[in-house]
């Protein structure tokens, strides 16, 4: 019998990718997606491109009941994948309560469930972000977690504690918190990518949309960094290398782990010039920029030491940013005006 994986946030950009990974490993993948950050067209795009329709419920984490219904539906979980929660590092500083009380609300009502309906096994989204200022890099997962900078933030810090904390009452829960650095890329279909709503905040969305001429130039934040070229140094991931991360965490979760901690990166630092040098070679386009000011909380250089998960999941990121450079544009060219 196939295991099933109940994926939270999986019509998301990264969940949806990872659904792909689960249905092509041969796991049944069940979505709970409020559609708050998605849309219902990507269940029928993943049936596109696995030749299977994922079962699918139209639910908010936070609602208990509901998502009490969906338990009672879908027996014989194996384990949870949790990536439903709000990501905006920006908005979340303007609406705190909004992101603590979905984060965290979301996180409680699932580990409630699963302890009611005995499911021992999570696998939770979180985030380079709980490192904070690096004091040196690569970070490795022994590096300690410090308070972040904003809320956002902040719910990842306090969400690795409390399954931790959930792990020391009930020992036979296990928990593989992932650490992501930066996701960037789309499926190679151009079916699936990540799909910001208005003007998007992160490099890579930036890129794409200058480079179709949505937008006219990217604005390079501060050239004045101690890195080689004086721009910020980041560990950006094929979002495909992320999604099989997954698929080497569900195998893990057979060991009966406990609480145990990845990075997921590429263990290799690319600048923003790097990037938009890069994303000109891999599409034959030109991306103007315009070097201004540096951004509030952004810090020189971070990236990953990734050998953890290759000496314990045999996992490794296997794409570059040529290729999520492609797989971006292309998805961009694809949605220009994102999913519909
Ligand atoms: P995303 O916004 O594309 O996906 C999140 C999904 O969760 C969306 O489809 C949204 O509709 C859903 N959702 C939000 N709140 C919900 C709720 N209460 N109930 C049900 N569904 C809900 O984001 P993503 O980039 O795919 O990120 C997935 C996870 O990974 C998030 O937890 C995010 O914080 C984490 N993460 C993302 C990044 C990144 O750069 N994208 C980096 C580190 C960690
Ligand atoms: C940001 C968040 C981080 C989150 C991650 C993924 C901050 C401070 N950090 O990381 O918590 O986990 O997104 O969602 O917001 N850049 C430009 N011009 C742009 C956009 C970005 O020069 O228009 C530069 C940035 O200064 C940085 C690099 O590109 O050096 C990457 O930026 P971004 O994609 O926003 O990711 P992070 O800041 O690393």
């Amino acid at each position: 019998m196939k295991k099933r994986i109940l994926v939270t946030g999986g019509t998301g950009f990264i969940g949806s990718e990872t659904v792909i990974a689960l249905i092509e490993n041969g796991y049944e993948p069940v979505i709970v997606d409020n559609l708050c950050n998605s849309k219902e067209a990507v269940v029928g795009r993943i049936e596109t491109i696995t030749g299977v329709r994922p079962i699918f419920h139209p639910v908010d984490c936070c609602d208990k009941a509901a998502f009490r219904k969906v338990f009672e539906e879908e027996k014989d979980l194996y384990g949870v994948i949790h990536f439903a929660g709000l990501k905006a590092v920006g908005e979340s500083v303007s609406k705190p309560i909004e992101y603590y009380s979905n984060n965290l609300v979301s996180t409680l009502n699932l580990l409630d469930l699963m302890r009611e309906f005995d499911v021992r096994n999570i696998i939770f989204s979180s985030s380079a972000t709980v490192y904070g200022v690096p004091e040196r890099v690569p970070l490795k997962e022994t590096d300690p977690v410090q308070s972040a900078t904003n809320p956002y933030g902040e719910t990842k810090v306090m969400i690795e504690r409390i399954l931790e904390d959930t792990h020391k009452a009930w020992k036979d829960l296990n928990v593989v918190l992932l650490r992501y650095f930066n996701p960037i890329g789309a499926h190679p279909s151009g079916l699936l990518g990540e799909d910001p709503n208005g003007i998007p905040n992160n490099l890579l969305p930036y890129v794409s949309q200058v480079a179709i001429g949505k937008l006219k130039f990217l604005s390079v934040y501060g050239d004045d960094y101690p890195t080689p070229d004086g721009t910020g140094i980041r560990d950006y991931i094929h979002v495909c290398d992320l999604a099989e991360g997954h698929v080497a965490a569900i195998r893990k979760l057979a060991d009966n782990p406990g609480v145990v901690v990845y990075n997921l990166g590429t263990g290799k630092g690319t600048s923003v010039l790097e990037i938009v040098h890069a994303f000109e070679e891999a599409n034959g386009v030109k991306i103007p920029y315009q070097i201004e000011a540096r951004r509030a909380g952004d810090v020189a250089e971070n990236y990953a030491n990734c050998d953890k998960a290759f000496e314990e999941l045999g996992w490794k990121a296997r794409r570059n940013v040529l290729d999520a450079c492609k797989d971006a544009y292309r998805f961009q060219k694809m949605n220009p005006n994102g999913i519909q």
